[in-house]
């Protein structure tokens, strides 16, 4: 396996959610792709919360557990105490997660939008169902049913394990590296297919030409065993407490094996980045020579 020459990983030595001065190049780095991480910051799981890390609390074929912004939870069952543990124990990391991108990146605080907070107690392996879904293939995050127009996807993500298992993640290439690869040979986008499968429901809302170039390049790459296997990439096992960040539709990234995590993502307009001309939705109009949106 070739090794990536650009160092995806960074590591940031501190040791507490709320960073007290936030670095310039920490907003470089996460913008360029890369994938931010903190070998461990403080997060306690109470007794009472031991027995929630079981598949058990999942509702049958429900993959992850969401709590919603309302307060509401989505993908839980079992006695009345153990959800109301569960929220509280999902709400107290979405709180830290909200201080660590506040703190290290102000200048998005006013424009960023909360998305609701997974907790996933599956191991990695028994979720998989088919290639398009199988997260053990480095891609780009992409949703067949919500186009977001080029908005963000910035990720945090944290191991809870309780008995030592890492989360090990594989972390590719740059996106502009991937895109030059693959986008010209991907489909050409159709309005009518757009239209049509917005009208029978398939997306929320119209697929763009972005929606469509990402969901390609997110397939192509999961479709092909060759890149797979040969592309330059890393593999990082995040071990427990560790906390990682990284903007899921730029960075290349798998999960291979792990137990336990949980996950909080905000949205950003790609406008209010640092630099917006380092966001997919440029570097995809630049190389397409089409004004995407
Ligand atoms: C993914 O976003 O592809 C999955 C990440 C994980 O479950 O660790
Ligand atoms: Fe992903």
């Amino acid at each position: 396996m070739k090794k990536s020459s650009h160092n995806q990983l960074i590591k940031i030595e501190n040791k507490h959610w709320l960073l007290s001065e936030p670095k310039p190049k920490w907003a470089n780095d996460i913008e360029d792709g890369k994938v931010l991480y903190f070998e461990s910051l403080p997060f306690k799981i109470n007794k009472n919360e031991i027995k929630l890390f079981s598949p058990n609390i999942l509702k049958p074929n429900t993959r992850n557990i969401s709590l919603n912004l309302d307060g509401s939870i989505k993908g839980a069952i079992g006695p009345e105490e153990d959800i109301e543990a569960l929220k509280k124990m999902i709400l107290r990391f979405r709180s830290q997660a909200k201080n660590l991108i506040f703190s290290a990146f102000p200048e998005y605080k006013p424009y960023l939008k909360l998305a609701p907070t997974s907790f996933r107690p599956l191991e990695v392996s028994s979720r998989v169902t088919s290639w398009r879904a199988d997260d053990r293939r480095l891609h780009v995050d992409a949703f067949p049913s919500r186009p977001n127009y080029g908005e963000r996807i910035l990720r945090v993500f944290i191991n809870v394990n309780t008995e030592g298992a890492p989360r090990v993640w594989r972390v590719g290439e740059p996106f502009l590296n991937i895109a030059k690869q693959y986008i010209k040979k991907i489909k050409p986008y159709s309005p009518f297919y757009a239209k049509l499968i917005n009208l029978i429901g398939v997306t929320k809302s119209l697929r763009s030409e972005y929606d469509h170039i990402m969901l390609e390049l997110h397939d192509a790459m999961k479709s092909d065993l060759e890149y797979q296997k040969k592309s330059p990439q890393i593999t990082m096992p995040f071990k427990p407490n560790a906390v990682w960040i990284c903007f899921s539709d730029q960075t290349s990234h798998a999960v291979m094996s792990g137990q336990h995590m949980m996950e909080q993502t905000f949205h950003l307009a790609a406008s209010k980045q640092y630099d917006p001309k380092k966001s997919p939705l440029e570097i995809l109009r630049t190389l397409t020579q089409k004004k995407l949106t």
